[in-house]
């Protein structure tokens, strides 16, 4: 059997997340589905009318579902589910804004996963994402493994985008790192930066670092004020994808995820953005990288600031 992942949530996140699933052409189906009638059927035609062009076999099938759960049956087997489902910022919105309108869609999203999909690693989106996750996982009752949230590899694509931007070189040629959350107490890494081996320390001054991690940190709302309407989606769907590709070919990738974490770094019993191996079974194991005392410091400020928001979800 062909592996089965599905998007929930078709705004422009989701769908661009759809589409980037299905020209990897490695899964068999990819569901899109959305509460808007129509839409993510529209979508999937759409889609699937680019496979001659495109060259690629998997087939889009687009859902609408109710808040009734009904149109879940779409989603059974799947082997992996994004949740983008939810409001993104408006400008001048903190990601923090959505919680509470969120939650409630998350959670009925969530509780329709365990239903329908009971052994899919799910991978949510939805924002403020650290407390999403942490909701997404008490919702299905999955282990915490099978659920985690993305933010550290979006964060780390900006981080790399803007230290090739400035120094003038291939983004190929930058290894970048972002742990922490996915806001205010994002924490980038200077210290495993590097571009073509070098570290990035030799290559700029420290203010220029620092100017480069506050410009990553508002990455995101640097994007909602130029849209206007909507928020980022094409470096997100990106980093959705390459986790969900991840998940389906058992790749065992590391790569910065929101996770579980139970130990690690001196911190546990939160969600939190780590680097980690991902494959079929979800995450397989965190993976700990030596960090200056700096940015452990960050690491632990940012777990304390997301368990306070995390204990909030159960209740949402
Ligand atoms: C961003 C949103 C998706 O950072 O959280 O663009």
């Amino acid at each position: 059997m062909g592996k089965k992942v599905t998007v929930v949530g078709a705004g422009f996140y989701g769908s661009t997340t759809a589409q980037r699933l299905a020209e990897y052409d490695i899964f068999e189906t990819v569901v899109l589905t959305d509460i808007l009638e129509g839409r993510p059927a529209g979508l999937a035609l759409d889609l699937n009318q680019s496979r001659a062009v495109e060259g690629f076999e998997t087939k889009v099938v687009g859902a609408t579902t109710g808040t009734d759960g009904s149109g879940y049956e779409a989603i059974e087997g799947s082997d992996v589910v994004v949740v983008t489902a939810g409001f993104p910022r408006k400008p001048g919105m903190s990601r923090m804004d959505l919680l509470e309108v969120n939650a409630k869609i998350v959670r009925q999203v969530a509780e329709n996963i365990a239903k329908y999909a009971p052994n899919a690693v799910v991978i949510v989106v939805s924002n403020p994402v650290d407390e999403m996750t942490a909701l997404a996982q008490i919702a299905t009752q999955f282990p915490k493994n099978r659920v985690f949230g993305q933010a550290g590899v979006l964060d780390t694509a900006r981080f790399t985008n803007f230290i090739a931007e400035t120094l003038a070189v291939p983004v190929k040629s930058v290894e970048a790192l972002t742990l922490g959350s996915h806001g205010d107490t994002m924490v980038p890494v200077p210290s495993k930066c590097k571009v073509n081996g070098k570290p990035l320390s030799d290559l700029m001054p420290a203010d220029k670092i620092e100017e480069l991690v506050v410009k990553t940190r508002n990455g995101g709302a640097e994007v909602n004020n130029l849209l206007k309407t909507g928020s980022a989606f094409y470096a997100p769907s990106a980093a959705a994808a390459r986790m969900a590709k991840a998940v389906a070919e058992d790749s065992g990738a590391v790569m910065p995820v929101c996770a579980w974490v139970d130990g690690e770094y001196g911190i546990s019993g939160v969600y939190l953005g780590v680097l980690a191996e991902i494959g079929a079974t979800g995450l397989k194991k965190i993976v700990e990288t030596d960090l200056t005392d700096t940015e452990v410091a960050g690491l632990k400020e940012a777990a304390e600031a997301v368990r306070a928001k995390q204990a909030d979800v159960a209740n949402l």
